[in-house]
């Protein structure tokens, strides 16, 4: 292989997810190990959506903010991941997702947060890419930066455009409380 410009990344990219061993442009690695992120064990479905495909050679989730996107995103969540870090994401068993504190450094990137979910951390971290499929994590993610409580200007994730409009979250006053009531 001679030619490694642009193109060959898009062409890869197409191919990635086609068979054998796949990895991504963006950097995807395991965040206890650093080794690269094998994207070959996602589950078949839910490979080739638009928001997958761009994800994987930008890093960027166009589910962010997108309010048809962001219902699937809080069921998902509460189903996959609101056991261990808490019903808001403000922490559980595992730590709050819903701050600007990362054990992890580059959660506060979209890559960095795929690649805690994707390959899993420590302890009861395990790797979700049996349990989701790639576009369902993206819609998970977009969820988590959706409850994000932090001041909005450290919201980086976000366009500009987005980041201008975005408000801390607060639980609608409905919301049911697991716990069963304020103490
Ligand atoms: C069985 C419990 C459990 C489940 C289920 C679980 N997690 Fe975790 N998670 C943890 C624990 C424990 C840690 C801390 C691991 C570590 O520090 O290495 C963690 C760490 C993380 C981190 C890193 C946070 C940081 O500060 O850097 C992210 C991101 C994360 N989880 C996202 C998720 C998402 C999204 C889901 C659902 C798809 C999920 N987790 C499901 C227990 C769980």
């Amino acid at each position: 292989m001679t030619m490694r410009g642009p193109g060959f990344l898009v062409v890869a990219a197409a191919a990635a997810l086609a068979g054998g061993a796949a990895f991504a442009q963006i950097p995807l690695f395991n965040v206890v190990t650093g080794e690269p992120l094998d994207l070959s064990f996602a589950l078949e479905e839910g490979r080739d959506t638009e928001a997958v495909t761009t994800f994987l050679q930008t890093g960027v989730n166009i589910y962010n903010e997108k309010a048809d996107v962001l219902p699937s995103g809080e069921e998902l969540y509460l189903t996959a991941c609101s056991g261990c870090h808490g019903h808001l994401a403000e922490g559980k068993i595992g730590p709050g997702l819903n701050d600007d504190y990362w054990t992890y450094q580059g959660n506060d990137t979209d890559a960095g947060l795929f690649r805690t979910i994707y390959g899993g951390a420590q302890g009861q971290m395990g790797p979700q890419y049996g349990h989701l499929t790639l576009d369902e994590m993206l819609r998970v993610m977009s969820w988590i930066r959706h409850v994000y409580t932090g001041a909005p200007e450290t919201a980086t994730w976000l366009t500009a455009e987005q980041r201008a409009a975005f408000a801390p979250y607060v639980p609608p006053p409905h919301a049911e409380d697991p716990d069963g009531g304020p103490d």
